[in-house]
């Protein structure tokens, strides 16, 4: 019993500290009411890479409902989101090789997930990003910060 205990401790510990050092990867939610969970990602500047996981919760398909998670300077986020939306769906809304980009997923519907790695090497503390879904018309409700800090 003592042996099942200590093994259930140091699972919980290891636990713990797997979400530590999970930090690098953060998982945001969209729906069917044009909602991203999150309002703010906060990511440490010592993670050399990021994941965002997102998922969607909602039941409507990709062409009706679609949500992506798209990443920009938050001086270029408008313009990109307009350019995503002209680039259309098979662009997944982004607009294709363009810089201003920083990350972006493919467009998911309803209980659909997806995610995207990126490194964080050109990215500044304390600079102004903001994250968003290009989906045409969602950008205005869907965004977000996301902050670099120390
Ligand atoms: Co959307």
């Amino acid at each position: 019993m003592k042996i099942i205990k200590t093994v259930l401790i140091t699972l919980i510990v290891s636990q713990a500290n797997s979400v530590v050092a999970a930090s690098c990867e953060q998982t945001i939610e969209g729906n069917d009411m044009l909602q991203f969970n999150l309002k703010e990602i906060v990511m440490s500047s010592t993670c050399s890479e990021v994941t965002i996981n997102l998922k969607h919760t909602g039941q409507l398909a990709g062409n009706i409902m679609g949500h992506n998670w798209v990443l920009s300077k938050t001086e270029d986020f408008m313009a990109v989101a307009l350019a995503g939306g002209s680039a259309g769906p098979s662009e997944n809304y982004v607009p294709l090789n363009d810089s201003r980009v920083i990350a972006s997923t493919v467009i998911i519907g309803g209980g659909e997930e997806t995610s995207v790695t990126f490194s964080l090497a050109s990215l500044g503390i304390g600079e102004d990003y903001t994250f968003f879904c290009s989906f045409p018309g969602h950008y205005a409700i869907m965004k977000g910060a996301f902050i670099i800090t120390n």
